[in-house]
């Protein structure tokens, strides 16, 4: 799986991050980020799955994956989708391990955004070659939460 170079060129290996050493290792299948808005958070949460959230900000030590997994991800869009992939979702998938062990991508964004809904899902899934297996908005519907239980499920089996 290629680095994500075209986004940073920071490559780092298992046990030596660009902050140091790792915040913490997780063998959860969920991993997601979301910001101080916590609407990702929100729609994690009601899926009531064991879920390692990404540290808030890009100074904290990334979390190392130890099982495979699906990542969540919001969109953060600059001019023209740049910027679109948050700098800790960034620093979370430079680490070799981790990009090996990513799954499948989940975007959360808003439609308001128009071309750029879910860019940052979009982007991951293509630079690593996993599939995007759902998008929703903001914190989700209850529709949005069936769906994604039970394709989780199906992903995983
Ligand atoms: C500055 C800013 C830029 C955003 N850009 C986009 C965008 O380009 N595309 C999109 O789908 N959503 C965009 N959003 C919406 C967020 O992805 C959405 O609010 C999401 O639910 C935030 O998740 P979080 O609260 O977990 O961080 C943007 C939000 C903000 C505040």
């Amino acid at each position: 799986m290629p680095a994500l170079a075209a986004l940073d060129a920071t490559e780092s290996t298992a046990g030596s991050s660009p902050a140091g050493e790792y915040g913490s290792v997780t063998g959860s299948s969920l991993i997601y980020f979301s910001s101080v808005s916590d609407n990702t958070h929100r729609f994690v949460a009601k899926l009531g799955r064991d879920a390692a959230r990404l540290p808030l900000y890009t100074s904290e030590p990334t979390l190392l994956a130890t099982r495979p997994f699906v990542l969540v991800l919001p969109t953060y869009g600059g001019e023209k989708g740049q910027g679109a992939v948050p700098r800790q979702v960034i620093k979370f998938l430079n680490v070799a391990q981790n990009r090996s062990l990513l799954r499948g991508v989940i975007g959360a964004g808003n439609t308001n955004f128009g071309e750029t809904y879910c860019l940052a899902a979009d982007i991951i899934a293509a630079k690593c070659q996993v599939p995007l297996l759902y998008r929703f908005e903001l914190m989700g519907t209850s529709d949005d939460v069936d769906r994604v239980i039970q394709g989780l499920d199906k992903f995983w089996t």
